[in-house]
């Protein structure tokens, strides 16, 4: 059965979808998930061909939800808890008692997970810093976790996470601060609403700029889905979001210094971090 979507369309609706989010897709890889969805979705609207769903898509969507379910259907959500822990260690052990010792006794300590996905990386922060226990007596410390797409900002709120997901928490932790329930895992109490989910696209300027000033910024394992103009200006963007001295976190296969020179570079143990 073909498609309605043409390969010839692809492209276009991938220079749109690109022009808005930054995800370079190409046709390889991507043509056949992106046909499927338009299908899909075409036929819930009561379309029967390509050009009227792009039409909705492009002057037809006012407040952003069709474009919302296309974002919900193509990003790459994969995530879980003490994904490259090391970085967290680095963050309880040396940045954050670092920025302590440096800022003013009464200023909060903010902390953006960008993006957060369903809400593993934020968590794991937060875990780490109970676990280094210092900081956090002395300081408000902040958490906000953002992503593009809502459905995984919907379940990060609900705190529910699968036994894949906490697989690599040590038994301990995941004692202390996850209840079983039924297959999964809840995050207890306690902890629940300790991070700021909010749905938010990082080309967004605007939605950026309301989240305010952070002194530690992680991004891992999203600049890899875009292309090298998207990622210098998601890098400008963290650079101006940032607090003299604060640091941006990449994932393992992200380097800054492929992407732009006003950060300083500076290892701790193995891990790369960022300095503004
Ligand atoms: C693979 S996950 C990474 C999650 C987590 N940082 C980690 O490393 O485990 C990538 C996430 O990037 C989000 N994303 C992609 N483009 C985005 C954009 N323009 N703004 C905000 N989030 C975006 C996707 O929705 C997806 O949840």
């Amino acid at each position: 059965m073909a498609y309605l979507l043409s390969t010839e369309n692809f492209e276009k609706i991938g220079e749109f979808i690109y022009r808005k989010s930054g995800i370079s897709l190409d046709v390889e890889k991507h043509y056949e998930k992106l046909a499927k969805y338009i299908d899909k979705r075409a036929a819930e609207l009561g379309f029967d061909n390509f050009r009227k769903y792009f039409f909705k898509l492009r002057f037809d969507d006012k407040d952003g939800s069709e474009f919302q379910e296309l974002m919900n259907a193509m990003t790459v959500n994969e995530t879980y808890f003490f994904r490259e822990k090391e970085q967290f260690e680095v963050l309880a052990n040396s940045i954050l008692p670092e920025l302590h010792a440096k800022m003013p006794a009464n200023k909060p300590l903010r902390i953006l997970s960008s993006p957060c996905s369903t809400g593993e990386e934020p968590y794991s922060m937060i875990l780490h810093i109970l676990e280094e226990g210092k900081v956090v007596e002395e300081r408000d410390i902040e958490v906000v976790g953002i992503d593009i797409d809502s459905t995984v900002i919907q379940k990060a709120k609900a705190s529910k996470y699968t036994e894949r997901s906490v697989h690599a928490i040590p038994k301990p932790i995941l004692n202390q601060w996850f209840q079983k329930k039924g297959l999964g895992y809840e995050i207890s109490e306690d902890l629940q609403g300790s991070v700021d989910f909010q749905v938010c696209n990082v080309f967004d300027k605007t939605q950026m700029r309301k989240l305010g000033k952070f002194d530690v910024i992680f991004s891992r394992n999203m600049l890899i889905y875009f292309d090298d103009a998207s990622r210098k200006e998601v890098a400008m963007t963290f650079y101006d979001m940032l607090n003299p001295g604060g640091y941006v976190l990449l994932g393992h296969a992200e380097y800054m210094s492929r992407i732009v020179s006003v950060f300083k570079a500076k290892k701790v143990d193995t891990t790369l971090i960022y300095q503004k």
